[in-house]
């Protein structure tokens, strides 16, 4: 399967995650500032790197649900820190497996990251309400929606 094809797939499945584009779009994701892990050629995790504000932003982390509890999220998510040269860096989540890799590597609960990341966080949260409603997926708007206050932001701040 094409690493595209995976994507669009993983994201159908996953409805914690943002709603899957067009294939040109995700091919622009998967060319553009993320991190891939692959296993015998083929793709099996894959997580976004993004500006919020002050921070960067680790998003979209998704791991193949066949290759789950082998250590592969936590080395995507290394990976990606690695990558990253800000000194902030966050990832927002209610996924428990997340939470545990976060805390693994470092990451603290924050419930405050500054205003400038909060307003920027709070514009991506309606612009992905925006895409899920273009997209008719309610069955996400509903599992994001009612759980947005289970939501935790995690951060690291390096010297
Ligand atoms: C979250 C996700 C990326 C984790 O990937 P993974 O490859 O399973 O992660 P790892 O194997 O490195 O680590 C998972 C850890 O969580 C633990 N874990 C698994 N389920 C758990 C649960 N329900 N509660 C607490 N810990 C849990 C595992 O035991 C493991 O801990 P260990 O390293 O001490 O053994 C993967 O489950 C996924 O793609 N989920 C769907 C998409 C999603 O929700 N992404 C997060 C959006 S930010």
């Amino acid at each position: 399967m094409e690493d595209v094809d995976w994507l669009k797939s993983m994201l159908a499945i996953e409805r914690e995650v943002r709603p899957p584009s067009s294939t040109r779009r995700e091919q622009k994701y998967l060319d553009g500032n993320c991190v891939k892990l692959y296993h015998d050629g083929r793709i099996i995790a894959y997580a976004e790197i993004r500006k919020v504000g002050s921070h960067m932003e680790i998003s979209t982390v998704l791991v193949d649900p066949e290759y789950r509890n082998q250590g592969y999220g936590k080395k995507l998510m290394q990976q990606a820190i690695e990558k990253i040269e800000h000194n902030k860096i966050m990832c927002c989540t209610k996924n428990p497996a997340m939470a545990k890799v976060l805390y693994d590597l470092d990451f603290k609960i924050t419930k405050w990251p500054g205003f400038w990341t909060n307003f920027v966080l709070t514009i991506n949260t309606f612009r992905r309400l925006i895409s899920m409603i273009i997209r008719f997926d309610f069955k996400r708007i509903w599992l994001q929606g009612k759980n947005i206050l289970n939501y935790d932001q995690f951060e690291i701040i390096r010297d």
